[in-house]
């Protein structure tokens, strides 16, 4: 339950109210295992609070440097991406290089995607919304990293759709483009243009359709507001996709991270245990319409 201490390496901001803070632990010893795709941290912000944020990228997955040296600093270091919507995310969003800040973790179920080629088998599709695509950006990199051939191109299809409010709450903008420019099919929409925006409008849900998917051995990982994830699931399985090869993102209030103090249950899921990332189909279907306790 002890926390880590971890330095404040750099803290970038992407938008108006989301920062990524990039950690390095203070002593190589006090480092946190390797996260893999997907797992969270419990991040303290010392005298205000703890809260569960996913690994955005990290210099270590699971033993290979899937950071690809991006926004990294050196070995151990981790990068969460934060959504200032209250007490402790907004000390985090704050933080000013140097100062220091507790990591425990990581906790969770991540993507699976170190297990396997999953270009290989058929079309991965990756829908955001949001602050959501923090957890996806590691799997994001790795694939491309690991699935190109000798020009440098992907090898396979690889689908981010990516949905904002509006132009200036699009996060990631440079990751976005870098994953375009290696071939995968990327697509940003927002819910309301603003001046000077040439992109799609509306829903993530409306890029499915059209995309192109062929959904034979395809595999989905989506994460973004509940509903969002609902209808975005909704519409793969429409489309043909398997249900147990859509994956999705639950959030609930997590407090110890361990299984221990069931805060995070639903149903008969622990969250920080079995999720957060579970596959969709069956059960989960249902236990994605209650509401948190
Ligand atoms: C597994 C997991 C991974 C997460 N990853 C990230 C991440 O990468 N980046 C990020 O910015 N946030 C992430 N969150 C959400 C983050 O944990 C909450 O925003 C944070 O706990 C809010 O704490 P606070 O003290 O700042 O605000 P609080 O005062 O606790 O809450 C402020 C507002 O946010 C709402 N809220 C609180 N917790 C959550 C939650 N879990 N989901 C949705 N709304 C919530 C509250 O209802 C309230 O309206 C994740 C949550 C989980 C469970
Ligand atoms: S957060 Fe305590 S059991 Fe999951």
């Amino acid at each position: 339950m002890d926390p880590a201490l971890y330095r404040v390496v750099a803290n970038r901001r992407e938008t108006s109210d989301v920062s990524s803070l990039t950690l390095a632990p203070l002593k190589a010893e006090m480092a946190v295992a390797p996260p893999r795709h997907g797992q969270f941290n419990m991040l303290t912000a010392f005298g205000v609070g703890e809260a569960a944020i996913s690994v955005s990228r990290s210099s270590r997955l699971s033993g290979r440097d899937s950071g690809q040296g991006l926004h990294t600093a050196g070995a151990g270091s981790i990068v969460h991406t934060i959504r200032d919507v209250g007490a402790v995310t907004h000390a985090l969003c704050v933080a000013s290089a140097g100062s220091l800040v507790g990591v425990r973790g990581p906790f969770g179920q991540g993507w699976g995607a170190e297990d396997g080629d999953w270009l290989a088998e058929g079309d991965v599709v990756v829908v955001a919304g949001g602050i959501g695509l923090a957890p996806l950006r590691s799997v994001v990199d790795d694939l491309a990293g690991r699935s190109t051939d000798a020009s440098g191109r992907l090898r396979g299809r690889l689908f981010v759709i990516a949905g904002a409010r509006e132009q200036a709450q699009v996060i990631f903008a440079d990751d976005l483009a870098r994953w375009a420019a290696l071939g995968a099919i990327v697509s940003v929409t927002v819910d309301v243009s603003t001046p000077g925006w040439t992109g799609h409008v509306g829903l993530v849900t409306a890029q499915i359709a059209p995309a192109g998917i062929d959904p034979g051995g395809a595999r989905a990982l989506v994460c973004g507001p509940e509903i969002m994830m609902r209808f975005t699931a909704a519409a793969l399985e429409k489309l043909g996709m398997d249900p147990s090869r859509i994956f999705v993102s639950l959030e609930r209030n997590m407090q110890c991270g361990l299984g221990w103090c069931g805060h995070c249950q639903l149903g008969p899921l622990i969250l920080c245990r079995d999720g957060p990332i579970v596959a969709y189909g069956g059960a989960v279907t249902h236990l994605m319409r209650e509401r948190e306790r």
